[in-house]
């Protein structure tokens, strides 16, 4: 079985696996795991902030992170496609108590101005904005890099206004490698950002949340209160940092792949769009013509291959290093089966 669902879907590698062997573990919730603690130095001084700290999944680092940057009452700002608002099950309600003001942007990013007209004014009615998200690569957005100009301007906007910023990295490594873009120029004007090691990087377990020491001294708090301190966590750790060293410049490979896909797809009689591939994302939308989203990813699951229907006709790809060309050509040469003839057009 191909697996296309996501890149969260990795194994890894046995030369992956080999470095837990002799890696060096202790307590992690005293400081005392020296992995650990090589894989927080490191991730912060990628993301050019003072302190990191190990998280076991990334959506913990946005319900920390959010809840460290607000009270309860406020208003958080993010784009609607956001994995925090659709796939986190509602934590910034439950964990901080916050509303959340979604922005409708392009392919998961909006503009400065779009930000300004979303920050509440100072009243004694209204909630309080106090918190700016970002997610860089936009997932839903077909894995779209945010330019660095429009990322810019959107913190300096919510810097002006007296709001935190904060960046879900989750494949912020993947933007990196794409535009020779350090992660971080990209981090710069955000308090707080994080990266995933679960996505395109390939290791099974892990997230590093970045920013002041101040910030990650509370971080660690709330890491405490919700069960999410470890013990011996270098043996996951150890694993990290091998993705860093070795599966990051292979990230290229997956786009690569998945240009090739997003330029055939679009080929496809009953494909009607396909988001500007920029990444290692491909999602494209289904002409009314064609068979649902669901049922196509059913038939494409029956003959071997995962992917994922989101919503009634978009339908989503993701390259990673367990899918090669091999697997984009057997993919291909069921989406021609399935969408390559426009019935209709035919007749
Ligand atoms: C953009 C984005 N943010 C956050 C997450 C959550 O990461 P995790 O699966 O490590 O909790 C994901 C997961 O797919 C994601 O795509």
């Amino acid at each position: 079985m191909y697996d296309f669902y996501a890149d969260t879907k990795t194994k890894p590698t046995p030369e992956m696996r080999r470095t837990v062997l002799d890696c060096v573990v202790g307590d992690e919730q005293k400081d005392e795991d020296p992995t650990t603690t090589e894989l927080c130095a490191r991730v912060a001084k990628l993301l050019g902030k003072e302190a990191a700290v190990f998280l076991p999944s990334g959506t913990m680092c946005n319900e920390i992170a959010i809840k460290v940057h607000t009270n309860p009452g406020d208003e958080i700002i993010c784009e609607q496609s956001c994995h925090i608002i659709n796939f986190e099950t509602g934590g910034p309600a439950a964990i901080s108590s916050v509303m959340i003001k979604a922005l409708h942007g392009r392919n998961g990013m909006f503009t400065p101005d779009q930000l300004l007209g979303a920050i509440r004014p100072d009243s004694r009615y209204m909630p309080q904005s106090t918190l700016l998200c970002v997610e860089q690569t936009a997932n839903m957005g077909g894995g779209a890099i945010w330019p660095l100009e429009q990322l810019q301007a959107v913190s300096a906007v919510a810097k002006d206004a007296g709001l935190a910023t904060h960046m879900d990295g989750a494949r912020l490594m993947n933007a990196v490698v794409k535009s020779g873009i350090p992660a971080a120029t990209y981090a710069e004007g955000f308090d707080t950002v994080w990266i995933d090691f679960t996505k395109g990087l390939a290791a099974p377990v892990g997230a590093v949340l970045a920013g002041s020491h101040e910030f990650i001294a509370k971080a660690w708090r709330l890491k405490q209160q919700i069960g999410g301190a470890m013990r011996q966590s270098g043996i996951v750790a150890s694993m990290c940092l091998y993705a860093l060293d070795h599966h990051v410049d292979r990230l290229a490979d997956d786009h690569t792949l998945a240009s090739n896909l997003g330029d055939q797809i679009s080929q496809l009689a009953l494909v009607k769009e396909v988001l500007p591939v920029e990444t290692n994302i491909v999602i494209f939308d289904l002409k009314d013509a064609a068979p649902t989203a669901a049922e196509i990813v059913a038939r494409l699951r029956a003959d071997g291959i995962l992917a994922g229907a989101f919503g009634t006709r978009r339908i989503r790809i993701v390259t990673h290093i367990d899918v090669n060309a091999t697997a984009g050509e057997a993919l291909m040469e069921l989406l021609k089966k399935y969408l390559g003839t426009d019935a209709r057009e035919v007749a």
